[in-house]
C-alpha cells in the first residue's frame, strides 16, 4: 500500500469514527472471500457460465422448471458450506459496539451478514434459502396452497392445484420489495457516510443509491479490488477486498 492510499484509508477511518449514521452497501464481492462466486467477475462469475435469462427470470423458471430448481438448489448448497468472512465479521462486530449507527443493504441473496451477526440487514433482492409460491392459490378464498414434494429434482408443487414453489429471489424484470427499497432509499438519504463494497454497481435500482447518499450530503466510498460502473458516484475509492479492508476500517476504537 502506497504512503497515500494509507492516509486516504487513515481519513476513512477517522470520518467513520465521526460517523453518526454509516450505511454500507454490499454486493456479490462481499462474500466471494467466502467462496460464493460472484456474477460478473470474469470467468468466475455466474453469468460467464449461466445464462441469467434462462435461470433467473420468471419466464425462465416456467419455461425449464426443473433445470432452474437444480441450479437453485445447487447455489443454495453453496451458500449453506460458505462461512461468513472477515468482512461480514467487521460489520456484525461493528453494529454490536455501536448500536443503531450502522445500516447494512445487501443485493446479496446469501444468509452471510445474518450469520455473521448482523441480523437487520435490509435485503433487496430477497432471500435464496427461502421459497415462495410461484402463483397466487388459483382457488380464490380457499386455503393457502399446501406444498407436497414432487419427484426428486422437480420443484415442489402444490398437489392441489398444481401451483409451483420459487426460490424468494427477485429475478430479472420482477420488482424489488418495496418495504426493502424503501428502507434503503430512506437509509442511504440520511447516511452521514456510505460504504459501497463488492458491487459492479450493473443493477438498478440498488446501483443508484450511492449517488442518492452523495447527493443528500453523504461522504461515499467505494471498497473494490476493481473498478465499477458507479466509481463516478464516490469521493474516495479503496481498491482493496471486502474482508481485507472493512476489518481495518472497522476496527475498535
Ligand atoms: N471484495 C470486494 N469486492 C470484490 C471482491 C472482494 N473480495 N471480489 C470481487 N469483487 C467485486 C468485483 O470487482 C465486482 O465489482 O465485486 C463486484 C461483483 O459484481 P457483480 O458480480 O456484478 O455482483 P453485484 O454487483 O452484487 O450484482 C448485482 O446483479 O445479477 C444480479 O441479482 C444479482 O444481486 C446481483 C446484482
Amino acid at each position: 500500500m502506497s504512503l497515500t492510499e494509507h492516509i486516504e484509508l487513515e481519513e476513512l477511518q477517522s470520518r467513520i469514527h465521526r460517523a453518526r449514521r454509516l450505511v454500507v452497501l454490499t454486493g456479490a464481492g462481499m462474500s466471494a472471500e467466502s467462496g460464493i462466486p460472484t456474477f460478473r467477475d470474469a470467468m468466475t462469475g455466474l453469468w460467464s457460465r449461466f445464462d441469467p435469462a434462462a435461470l433467473a427470470s420468471e419466464e425462465g423458471f416456467r419455461a425449464d422448471p426443473a433445470r432452474v430448481w437444480a441450479w437453485y438448489v445447487e447455489r443454495r448448497e453453496g451458500v449453506r458450506q460458505a462461512e461468513p468472512n472477515a468482512g461480514h465479521r467487521a460489520l456484525a462486530d461493528y453494529a454490536r459496539r455501536h448500536p443503531g449507527r450502522l445500516t447494512v443493504i445487501t443485493q446479496n441473496v446469501d444468509d452471510l451478514h445474518q450469520r455473521a451477526g448482523h441480523t437487520d440487514t435490509i435485503r433487496l433482492h430477497g432471500d435464496i434459502l427461502a421459497d415462495q409460491w410461484l402463483d397466487p392459490c388459483p382457488r380464490r378464498g380457499g386455503p393457502p396452497c399446501e406444498t407436497e414434494w414432487a419427484r426428486p429434482g422437480q420443484p415442489p408443487h402444490c398437489n392441489e392445484c398444481g401451483n409451483l414453489v420459487r426460490p424468494a429471489v427477485v429475478w430479472f424484470g420482477e420488482n424489488l420489495p418495496l418495504a426493502a427499497l424503501n428502507a434503503a432509499e430512506a437509509a442511504a438519504m440520511g447516511a452521514d457516510l456510505m460504504l459501497v463494497v463488492g458491487t459492479s454497481g450493473a443493477v438498478w435500482p440498488a446501483a443508484g443509491l450511492a449517488a442518492r447518499a452523495r447527493r443528500a450530503g453523504a461522504w461515499v466510498a467505494i471498497v473494490n479490488p476493481h473498478p465499477s460502473e458507479i466509481d463516478g458516484d464516490a469521493d474516495q475509492i479503496v481498491r482493496g477486498t471486502a474482508a481485507g479492508v472493512l476489518p481495518v476500517l472497522l476496527a475498535a476504537g
